[in-house]
């Protein structure tokens, strides 16, 4: 498979060893024809970005003509552009996309996935929501299950705050323990607000309920106004606060929540992730490391494997 890659950061890097260590022995070929990033084009593959010329993603696109193209760049919130055109375009030659940027998706959730339907271009976006964790693709292997309700802790910085305060830190203490870590960034704004977590459940909304939701449908509200008293008092009352995002029926929302031992959320602490999903048949939870580098890288190999074999 000819690929163009868009973005060489922390997962691009990560995703091009996975790549040249693991996919020769799973019978996948993937060629690495170009690397785009913000300084333009680099023709061909490297260890390090080198411009060969000027230009976008969509100048790669119809340069190189690839059968596949991987977007690992930074997510862009207003608009979804450069990835949302890119992709549309991609699909409607036919051409899949495996991607780890949530933002084209939570804006524009179902124009990209008809598109997909209508021309047969494939979509992978496993790393949009828990990284290498299964969530999307636990949700593709389950075809005819009647999801009713998904619910989960999306957000690891927030989780590592909220596990911390429970320990008895104060919300800027934990935040400051959690960007020393490079759990949060220094902005960490999208995290602590909700937003990132509500941008993971509106992909999940859509996919997995059918949901027509982008992300000003969800009621979303974070963490920053919890204080460490209020945490430890219901500490006392055997319960925990968790940053849940829930959906249920047209409700999406992000919120914390306070919640007992009897959840399947109470005893996910830290950084790690977990997604309970509720169906007519069975109740399951998956639990994991939301975020890294590697994870992320993970989630896009696996897509890119499964895809190649043909699996969906
Ligand atoms: N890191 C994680 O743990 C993780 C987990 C799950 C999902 N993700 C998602 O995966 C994506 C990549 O994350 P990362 O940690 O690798 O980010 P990163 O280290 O900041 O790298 C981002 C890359 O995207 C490139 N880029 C940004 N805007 C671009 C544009 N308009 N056209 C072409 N390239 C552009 C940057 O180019 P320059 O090099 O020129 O700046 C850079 O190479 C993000 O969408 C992120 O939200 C990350």
């Amino acid at each position: 498979m000819k690929a163009i890659m868009v973005g060489f950061g922390q997962v691009g890097r990560s995703l091009r060893t996975l790549l040249q260590g693991r996919a020769k022995e799973l019978g996948v070929e993937v060629e690495i024809e170009a690397v785009v990033t913000r300084r333009g084009i680099m023709i061909g593959d490297g260890e390090e970005f080198r411009k060969t010329r000027d230009g976008t993603a969509m100048d790669a696109l119809n340069l190189i003509g690839p059968d596949l193209v991987i977007d690992v760049s930074s997510a862009n919130y207003q608009t979804g552009e450069p990835s949302l055109s890119l992709y549309i375009e991609a699909l409607r030659r036919g051409v899949h996309v495996v991607t780890s940027n949530k933002a084209p998706l939570a804006l524009k959730f179902w124009e990209i996935m008809d598109t997909s339907r209508r021309h047969g271009g494939k979509l992978g976006f496993q790393a949009t929501v828990m990284s290498g964790v299964p969530s999307v693709n636990l949700i593709r292997v389950m075809p005819g299950l009647k999801i009713t309700r998904i619910r989960g802790i999306l957000n690891g910085t927030t989780n590592y705050i909220l596990s911390k305060m429970y320990q008895g830190l104060s919300y800027e203490e934990a935040l400051k323990e959690a960007q020393e870590l490079g759990y949060a960034e220094s902005n960490p704004e999208h995290d602590v607000n909700g937003f990132d977590a509500a941008a993971k459940l509106v992909i999940l909304a859509n996919y997995g309920l059918g949901s027509r939701a982008n992300i000003n449908s969800v009621h979303f509200k974070g963490i920053k106004e919890l204080s460490q008293e209020r945490i430890i008092a219901l500490k006392r009352q055997g319960k925990k606060v968790k940053l849940v995002a829930e959906a249920y029926g047209n409700s999406l929302t992000v919120e914390p929540r306070e919640i007992g031992p009897e959840d399947p959320l109470y005893n996910i602490d830290g950084v790690t992730n977990a997604l309970h999903i509720s169906s007519d048949v069975q109740e399951i939870t998956v639990i994991g490391p939301g975020a890294g580098p590697l994870n992320a890288a993970f989630g896009v190999f696996s897509d890119i494997v499964l895809m190649s074999k043909g699996l969906y």
